[in-house]
This record gives structure tokens, sequence and C-alpha cells, in this order.
């Protein structure tokens, strides 16, 4: 392969467009391709689809470098690229717990029949184990080019927010390979980042960190949410013990913030996949504490929904409900399995008047919840609130003060969803505080 290798980035959502952008960044001519000609057209006028600190900068600088290009030809990116990164998304399926990967499979069946050269097809996208051996056989069986075409696999771990920062230095880098040569080449792309940790290993032991990492994530979440829930029956403070546990080091304190829970595109998805795919392979036993991890994560909101109908006097009927957050955490705009948005719903559901409102996130939360109500600012979020909940935990929340909050609303009632705010400084300014897993 001609070194400096060519790079595609094929998908080009939040992981595709970040990786191209990245990838450019550190010196690569890199073309990334999406099948939706509205969003390559917006990416090459510079214009991101999402909400990233960065990375439109990064675009930007790129595109004017003429580094980075977009296309949606996968002639185009065969004949141009050494490397393919297949970055497309795998989905939940509807009804079911498995992952989608019917994405990466039209990947490779549009790619594949270009492939008239020795090349390397990369996949990032998160898979049920067993995926990358399937489309490997796959490719060589499709493209003219047949073994000089290998897939390797190299799972992406970024996340929302600080996608940029996790790309450019990532705590570590997995390569899943069949051959030196894969190796090498991949080796020489991530040269640039420094001195990285590696791990390379085989196809399923790849697929397989990717989804293990965000199990034990998601159960570090749920872990502390099952103890709040037992502090709630035990008038006990789930925020101290969270933070006395956070001293041992074998603990730590990442990752253990008790509040409303984790959601987002990938958690939920990741571990509802993942038990899915130990169920296929005969291994379902391993992973049944997942389904609980899962269960205690739905409760959080429930609890919330109920905290919030304590605090109204039992019923949301004819109340006014000030929401603060739509995006499943902050410095997003992403409202994929929302833990907010899900409880904004419900109360709404249930007789509330709510009105949501979100630093970034609105544009994309009246699109997909067209029936709740909306406001520019807190203010006209909370104005004549009988309870006001905090569910995203931007610093401009963050940051309210009491008493100037306290004179746009009805009643001072507020329920901290993320544990954010500083109890006795709004207990000091009248309000009714209120936060999950603490007395
Ligand atoms: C996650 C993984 O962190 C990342 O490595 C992977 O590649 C993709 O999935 P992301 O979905 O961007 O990244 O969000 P993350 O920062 O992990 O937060 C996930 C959810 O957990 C959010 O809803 C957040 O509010 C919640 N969370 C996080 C908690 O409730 N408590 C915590 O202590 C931490």
């Amino acid at each position: 392969m001609p070194v400096p290798y060519r790079l595609t980035v094929l998908g080009t959502g939040y992981l595709g467009a970040t990786h191209a952008a990245c990838m450019a960044e550190l010196g690569f001519e890199v073309l990334g391709l999406d099948v939706d000609a509205g969003k390559i057209e917006r990416l090459m006028r510079g214009e991101l689809p999402i909400h990233e600190p960065g990375l439109e900068e990064l675009l930007r600088r790129n595109l004017a470098s003429g580094r980075l290009r977009f296309t949606t030809s996968y002639q185009e990116a065969a004949e141009f690229g050494d490397v393919h990164f297949v970055c497309v998304g795998t989905p939940q399926k509807k009804g079911e717990y498995a992952a989608d990967v019917s994405y990466l499979d039209a990947v490779v069946d549009s790619l594949a029949p270009y492939l008239d050269r020795e090349c390397l097809v990369v996949g990032k996208s998160t898979v049920p184990v067993g995926t990358a051996e399937r489309l490997a056989e796959k490719l060589v069986r499709l493209a003219p080019a047949g073994s000089q075409v290998e897939l390797a696999w190299n799972p992406e771990f970024l996340r929302e927010g600080f996608a940029v920062q996790d790309t450019l230095k990532p705590d570590r880098i997995v390569l899943g390979v069949t051959s030196e040569r894969a190796e090498k080449v991949l080796r020489d792309v991530y040269a640039p980042l420094g001195d990285i940790p590696m791990v390379v290993t085989d196809y399923p032991t790849a697929e397989l960190v990717k989804s293990a990492a965000n199990a034990f994530l998601a159960t570090k979440i749920s872990f502390i949410n099952a103890m709040a829930e037992v502090c709630e029956a035990s008038h006990a403070d789930v925020k101290q013990l969270s933070l006395a546990l956070s001293f041992d080091e074998r603990i730590g304190g990442k990752f253990l913030n008790p509040g409303l829970g984790f959601g987002g595109g990938c958690l939920p998805k990741d571990i509802r996949a993942f038990m899915a795919r130990a169920g296929e392979l005969g291994a379902d036993q391993a992973l049944t504490f997942l389904r609980e991890v899962d269960a205690i994560n739905m409760r959080r909101r429930a609890r919330m929904v109920d905290l919030a109908r304590g605090l109204v006097g039992g019923s949301f009927h004819g109340c006014t409900v000030g929401v603060l957050g739509a995006a499943f955490k902050p410095n997003s705009d992403d409202i994929r399995d929302s833990p907010a948005l899900d409880v904004a719903v419900t109360i709404s559901q249930s007789g509330g008047r709510v009105t949501v409102y979100d630093p970034v996130a609105l544009d994309n939360a009246r699109r997909a919840h067209p029936s709740l109500g909306y406001a520019d600012s807190v203010t006209g979020a909370v104005s004549g609130a009988d309870v006001v909940l905090l569910l995203t935990e931007w610093q401009e929340f963050v940051l309210l003060d009491p008493e100037e909050l306290g004179q746009a609303v009805r009643t001072r009632n507020i329920v901290d969803g993320r544990n954010a705010l500083d109890a006795e400084t709004w207990r000091a300014a009248g309000w009714n505080y209120r936060a999950l897993g603490r007395p």
C-alpha cells in the first residue's frame, strides 16, 4: 500500500464525522462518505449536524486545507482509499434487544464490488461478537481483489461532549487483526497520536472489549443508583455515600454519580444487544445481571416522577411543571433515550402542563416530542411552575440563583434529578428541595 495512506470514513454520524475530522487533523488525506446527500452537502459547507464542542472548528480547518473532503460515491471512496474506516450505527432493533447491523452489511455490500487492489477495511462500530469474522469473509467473497482486502476491528470508545479529545488522546487503542500487515498499517495510522496503550488481539476479543466496557460503565451507574434506592428506604444520603466510596482507589469516583441514570445512543442499547448476543451464544446466564442494571436504571425515572407528584399534592392534573434539561447529558444535543424527556413525557401524559428548556437540545426535543411545551430560557420554562425538575446537569442550571428563580415560580418546589445543586443553599432560599437518594 502506498504511504502515506489515504483514508476513507464510511458513515458520517457522530463517530464518523469526528473520526474523519480528527484523522485529517493528524495530517492524513481523508474522504468521508455518507448515503445521506443532504448531510454530505452540509458537511462540505463546514456545518456539523450535531453539537460537539471543538468539532466544527476542526471540520472547517481541514476542509480549508483540502485534506478533508466528502462524497456519496462508493466507487470514488474505493478508488481513493487505502484504509477504509466503517463508522455506521448499530441501533437497537424495533421491539427486540438485539442490535441491527444492517447498515454495516450495506457498507460492505456497496464498497466491496469496487475494491480491486490491496486495502484494509477497519470496523469501528459497536457490534455483536462474531460480526467481524462474518464481514471479513463477505469482503473477500465480494471484492475483485479477493484476499488482498483485509478486515480489522478497532472499536471506538469516545464520549459525546468529549469526542475530539477522546479521539486524539484515547485511553487505549484496541486492534482486532488477523495479520501482521493489518497491525502494521493501523500502528502507522495511529502513530501520530503518540504513546497510547495498545492491545492487539483477535476479532472476537476486540469486539467484546467495547461491549464489556459499556456494560461495566452502565453497571457502575446502576450500582450507585441501587444504593440510592436503599438510601431512600433508610433515610441515608447517597451523595455522601458515593463520596465516601470514591476515596477507595479500587472503586474510584468516576461514573459513580447517583441520579436519573444513563441514557443516550450507546449504553442502554449496547447492554441490551450484549444480552441478546450472549443468549444466542448460549451464555445468557453470564449477563442476566445486566437485565437488573437496565431495570434499576428505568426505576430511577419512575422515582423522579413520584417525587415530583408528591411535591404537587399527589396528582399532576392542573399543575405546571418546569423541566430543565432535554439532552441525555450535558454538553450534547443528543436526545436519544434521554431520561429527561422520558420523565417530561410521563408527567405530561399524567395531566401535567410541562414546559422544557435546554441550552442546545431544544430543536431536537421539539421535533421528537411536539406535544410538550417548550421555552427558550430557564425563566420561560419555570414561569408560574408548581414544581421545577432539574433533569440534565448543564452548568447553566448548576449555577442558577435560587432567589432569582424563586421569583418566577408559583411554588418553590424543586427536584434535583442529578444531585447537582447544593441542598442547603436552596433550602435557605425557601425552596422545598428534594433529590434522588437523599433524605
Ligand atoms: C458512552 C461511553 O462512556 C463511551 O465510552 C462509549 O463509546 C459510548 O457510550 P456517552 O453515551 O457519550 O458515552 O455518555 P457517557 O458520558 O458515558 O454518559 C452516559 C449516561 O450516563 C448519561 O446519560 C449520563 O448522564 C449518565 N451518567 C454518567 C450517570 O448517570 N452517572 C454517572 O456517574 C455518569
